[in-house]
């Protein structure tokens, strides 16, 4: 192991060797030699270009050459080996001009390795843990011949009943926009073009997370300032940062589908962004615009995607077939098709893939001879990443940390799952290399204490949800419902309980229910699971209980039961070790929730930074005529921010510099935050912003800020959060981003809602 600073992150890889490559052999400028291929390129080697297959379609991997020899496609995903890949790009070097493919692959929390989904690796407020999954991701899926990932996926998701919540970095715009540039940077390295890099292609550009209702393919319908301010800034530091391609979003946007969007295509990412790499359609979206209503056939979606400045068609026929038609009419201007593919082209060059078409596929005897042998595994990362993003929302009576010494009673269908330690895309992941909560506390705890297991209910009683969950993932059986009766498991755990010292009770959702597709209209824990918390709680145990799920799940009742609540999200392959890093205290937990918990789901949605109203509700006062549900408590059950420690901080009154900001100047906001605890540990100080009278309604409050603090018991130290003109603008009612003169509050806490306040005047 060795240190490494990579564009200002310190990043420890387990093998240093991908450093130690050398650029790509020269080559004319990527704009030279693009344009004197061009030149060479027949129309329909233009158009083969264009299309981007999976290989796990219908499609014979002998035609799949064919197609490919005959310049037919410019690059597939879903193949996840050098030994795949290399007859494909053989195949390639067969074609009249040696065009090389391009593979992908939706590498989007770990490769070979797994690490917590995204919602997890940002509950970890931790660049430095993040980036470290982004560099082994990269190398891991270098080494099996990929050369891009359809990620980072920075969705903002305010509204959890949407599956692919799990898929995204949370609801709030910075945190998101800094994993974005995180990511990306960590993907792509100091180049996609070296071996050990991979490209970043930041994706669903654009709004995929605001789909109507939660349900996923939805529509999506806001106001621009809501666009620019909330939604657009992650994706638009993804693409700061470098990324190279772009994935264009399912969904329509204003009743005009993404993929066929002139404004957001053209007018905002090239010519407004300045983006200059390759826009890819998502998964047949381009013959959706079929269903969308707004094209009548084939040949109009396929003239309306390549009008907009959609790059590579994924996995639909449209271009292939109709752009022929199209350019010999003059309905689509060469300079359509040309621009396309000097973007595809390009990208290829900037993957490295001229310079050494078998860059990352290697040579077939240096290939593994076990893809998933233990040895290519990064389990030290995985599990050090892993407890970073554990969240601690409730420790009554310091139930944990767990002494080893005692005997537990683990139940839950979600304790010994391996396959659910891994969560939704996580294809090269293998759920045997997984390490359940199971196998973590048996592993931790050896001979000192004990450990009974008993399911106590399964994931789910209804056989139709079961159904579903095996039928989205077509991987295998990912539900595996046990025949016994109900009440006859219930009983069994109820048992184990009572022998047993404490409850660990592992409980949510299996991965299925966190996934592409995966819409829900609850978010509580099922039934059974329910059932089983309420047997368990009678018994008089203490009750831990342990999450597993993609989203914030509705968890009043669950959590009054519990005596303590440890938020896992889906792991990854350490998962379990890492988990029960933090039941016995062998790690403080440190991660913060990077989305708001609601109390149910009538409350959605529920994010912290809402714009101010004219009847605010206050807490503590009556609530007539104020904005509220009477029926119910209003606040968030866990806000954004929040996250305990086995230690406790307190953090003194904050001092700004000045109480005016000059335009172009800075002011110094200084809080001193101290550990008061008897352990070391880690916190984070959350800095937010109140822009109190503006030219229009602002949010209540924005994050703005954060550092992530360690602290041995009884040190202190002061954080120092400089403020300047630039985190106060904001785009206007006339999409003008600008500061506006006038008060503004600064609040600094260790959450959303906790917090202390003074204020400044910007001049
Ligand atoms: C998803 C994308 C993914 C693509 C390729 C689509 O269904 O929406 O996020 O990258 O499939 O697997």
């Amino acid at each position: 192991m060795r240190n490494l600073c990579l564009l200002g992150l310190a990043i420890s890889l387990a093998s240093p060797s991908v450093w130690a490559q050398t650029p790509t052999a020269p080559l004319p400028p990527k704009d030279v030699f693009v344009a004197d291929l061009m030149k060479q390129m027949t129309e329909a080697e233009k158009i083969g270009q264009l299309r981007l297959i999976s290989i796990a379609t219908d499609m014979p991997r002998e035609l799949i050459r064919k197609e490919i020899a005959a310049g037919h496609i410019g690059g597939t995903f879903n193949s996840v080996t050098r030994d795949e890949n290399r007859p494909m790009q053989d195949a390639a070097m067969r074609s009249r001009l040696k065009i090389p493919m391009f593979f992908a692959y939706d590498v989007i929390h770990g490769h070979r390795t797994i690490f917590p989904i995204s919602l997890g690796l940002a509950a970890s407020w931790d660049m430095d843990a993040i980036a470290q999954s982004g560099r082994v991701s990269a190398q891991e899926a270098s080494a099996d011949g990929i050369d891009m990932t359809f990620a980072p996926m920075v969705d903002i998701a305010r509204d959890p009943r949407w599956g692919r919540t799990s898929e995204g970095f949370g609801e709030d715009t910075y945190l998101v926009s800094r994993i974005a540039d995180v990511m990306v940077k960590a993907y792509q390295g100091l180049s996609p073009a070296l071996p050990g890099n991979i490209m970043a292609s930041v994706k669903h550009f654009a709004l995929y997370g605001a789909v109507e209702g939660g349900r996923d393919y939805n529509i999506v319908d806001m106001s621009p300032t809501r666009m620019f301010q909330d939604y657009l800034p992650p994706y638009h530091a993804a693409i700061k940062a470098g990324a190279g391609g772009v994935m264009v979003a399912l969904n329509s946007i204003n009743g005009v589908p993404a993929t066929s969007n002139m404004w957001l295509m053209q007018d905002l990412l090239r010519k407004d962004w300045g983006f200059k790499g390759v826009a890819i359609s998502d998964h047949g979206a381009i013959i959706e615009l079929i269903k969308h209503g707004v094209a009548k056939d084939n040949r109009e979606a396929a003239k309306l995607a390549i009008k907009a400045g959609i790059d590579m068609s994924m996995n639909d026929k449209a271009y292939g077939e109709e752009l022929p038609g199209l350019l010999k009419s003059g309905e689509v201007p060469q300079s359509d098709l040309d621009n396309a593919v000097r973007e595809v082209l390009g990208a290829k060059y900037d993957m490295g893939l001229f310079a050494d078409p078998y860059l990352r596929i290697g040579k077939a005897e240096d290939d593994p001879a076990d893809t998933n042998a233990e040895n290519r595994l990064h389990r030290q990362e995985a599990r050090d990443v892993a407890r970073k993003s554990l969240v601690l929302l409730k420790n009554n009576n310091q139930t944990l940390p767990l002494k080893k010494q005692t005997r537990i009673a683990l139940v839950g269908p979600l304790a010994n799952s391996k396959v659910d330690m891994l969560g939704s895309w996580s294809g090269a992941g293998v759920p045997a290399q997984s390490v359940t909560v199971y196998e973590g506390l048996q592993k931790a705890m050896g001979q000192q204490g004990s450990v009974t297991y008993a399911r106590g209910a399964n994931i789910s009683d209804d056989p139709k949800i079961a159904e579903y969950l095996n039928h989205i993932n077509t991987g295998g059986i990912d539900v595996n419902n046990d025949p016994r009766p109900a009440q006859t498991m219930i009983d069994e755990a109820v048992k184990a309980a009572q022998h047993a010292d404490v409850v660990v009770a592992v409980v949510g959702e299996s991965r299925g229910m966190s996934h592409e597709s995966s819409s829900r209209t609850s978010l509580d824990i099922p039934d059974s699971q329910r059932a089983l918390i309420s047997a368990l709680k009678a018994t008089g145990k203490p009750l831990v209980l342990v999450l597993m799920n993609g989203r914030p799940l509705s968890i009043e009742q669950e959590q009054a039961h519990a005596d303590a609540v440890l938020e896992t999200w889906f792991s990854g392959t350490e998962g379990g070790n890492a988990i029960a890093d933090v039941l016995f205290g062998d790690y403080n937990p440190s991660g913060k929730l990077p989305i708001t918990f609601p109390r149910s789901v009538g409350q959605i949605p529920s994010y912290y930074s809402h714009l101010s109203i004219g009847r605010p509700f206050t807490p503590g006062k009556p609530g007539n005529y104020t904005s509220q549900y009477f029926d119910a408590e209003n606040s968030p059950l866990y806000p954004f921010g929040y996250g305990l420690s086995y230690t406790d901080f307190s953090l003194s009154p904050f001092t700004l510099s000045s109480k005016t900001l000059k335009p172009g100047g800075t002011l110094t906001a200084s809080v001193t935050v101290k550990n008061t605890g008897k352990r070391d540990g880690e916190t984070v100080v959350q800095l937010y912003l109140r822009d109190v009278t503006a030219s229009m309604a602002r949010p209540v409050k924005e994050l703005k800020n954060f550092e992530k603090v360690m602290l041995k018991a009884g040190e202190q130290k002061v954080v120092r959060f400089t403020l300047s003109e630039d985190d106060l603008k904001f785009y206007n009612a006339q999409l003008k981003y600008a500061a506006e003169p006038g008060e503004f509050d600064v609040q600094i806490g260790l959450d959303s809602q906790n917090v202390q306040q003074n204020s400044f005047e910007l001049l």
